[in-house]
């Protein structure tokens, strides 16, 4: 029977993209789910695109923790809110547990500081602790990650930066300091639970800024990224945006650039980096990336230029929020863990038109 794995959030964005390319793994077969006021619906009543699936009933976390549910999966899809992952890892430790992957932000900021700044609010959630961070494709990850049990699933909008401009950076072809990312997401980043600010009619037709000053979440995850990258502290200035679409990021990343680099010499640099890698695409010179490209993959596209004028390298990236920078990364994390092939169950095509 393969690979049982256990989604936690079954019943949000993330946890239902988890499902969905679950259901089509070749090892893997879906055990418990588990909601929070969901709890005790079926999942065709929150996710009528998983046919399949539509008469399972969801779970409590309690249920599902205390009949030990959870414990007898290979495999835990952490898919909740930031600040609640800690405690669950807390109770499915110790010999026998599952492997986990938290695609919340708990386990990926190595700094307790960091963590305080743009997570703690009024103290209701203290760092859990850092866990392997899951960027196959950055230099050297891969191997940490295999000999892992619990791996920190990336955020979404770090996956495209890092992805485009952590090898330049390790190359020195871009500057370790004064990095600025703006970033387009679709409105499924911020999840599932309604604001004002997401209905239909305030997205529609309009793209607009958020949290702009330093004031995202994700920004000390970039700094440490790229910094680890550079072998250098770097700070990043991020502007987030939404833009009227269900999934899809699209970021441009600029540095200073080294006097020497060329368009050439950078985009060299990204293709012969990512040469080997099935998930992340290059684009010849003069394409540049989509988000309606990567729609429903586990790809990222990227293009790098120089502004030569400005001093500046830059570059672009696209993938899917839920794919490439939430489910599908996850399910490539834990096949690496689990010794499946590193693609087992991921399209890296995506669905056009
Ligand atoms: N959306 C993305 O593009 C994306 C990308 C990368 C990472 N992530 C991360 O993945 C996680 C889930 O994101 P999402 O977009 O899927 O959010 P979401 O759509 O709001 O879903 C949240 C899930 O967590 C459950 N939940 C809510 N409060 C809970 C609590 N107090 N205790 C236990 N379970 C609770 C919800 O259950 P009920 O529905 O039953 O209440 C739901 O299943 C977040 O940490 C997010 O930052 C999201």
């Amino acid at each position: 029977m393969g690979v049982l794995a256990g989604v936690v959030g079954a019943s949000g964005y993330a946890g239902g993209e988890l499902l969905r390319l679950l259901g089509s793994h070749p090892s893997m077969s879906i055990g418990p789910v588990v909601g929070s006021t969901s709890a005790g619906r079926r999942l065709g009543e929150v996710h009528g695109h998983l046919p399949r699936l539509a008469d399972r009933p969801i779970m409590s976390l309690d249920t599902a923790l205390d009949g030990r549910a959870l414990h007898e999966a290979d495999v835990v899809f952490l898919a909740l809110p930031h600040g609640h992952s800690g405690q669950v890892a807390a109770r499915l430790s110790g010999p026998g547990a599952p492997v986990l992957v938290d695609l919340g932000a708990d386990h990926r900021l190595v700094d307790p500081q960091a963590w305080a700044d743009y997570y703690g609010g009024s103290g209701s959630s203290r760092h859990a602790g850092a866990w392997v961070y899951g960027l196959p494709e950055l230099d050297g990850a891969r191997e940490a990650i295999l000999t892992a049990r619990q791996i920190a699933n990336p955020g979404c909008y770090p996956t495209g930066v890092a992805l485009g401009m952590a090898p330049l950076l390790r190359a020195g072809l871009a500057l370790p300091r004064d990095v600025v990312v703006v970033a387009a997401s679709g409105t499924s980043g911020a999840g599932r639970a309604t604001s004002q600010q997401l209905v239909g009619s305030e997205v529609m037709g309009s793209v607009s800024a958020y949290k702009a000053g330093g004031l995202h979440q994700h920004t000390p995850e970039m700094a440490q990224t790229l910094g680890a990258a550079a072998g250098a502290a770097l700070t990043v200035s991020f502007t987030p945006m939404l833009a009227p679409m269900s999934r899809g990021i699209l970021a441009t990343t600029s540095a200073p650039v080294s006097p020497e680099a060329t368009s050439d010499a950078v985009w060299r640099c990204l293709r012969d980096t990512y040469a080997d890698e099935a998930f992340v695409h290059v684009l010849p010179p003069g394409r540049w990336p989509r988000t309606a490209d990567v729609l429903g993959c586990n790809s990222a596209h990227l293009q790098v230029a120089v502004d030569a004028s400005a001093g500046r390298v830059v570059v672009i990236s696209a993938i899917d929020n839920l794919v490439k920078g939430a489910a599908g990364q996850a399910i490539q994390n834990a096949n690496i863990v689990l010794g499946l092939g590193e693609g087992s169950g991921l399209p890296a095509e995506g669905v056009a038109p």
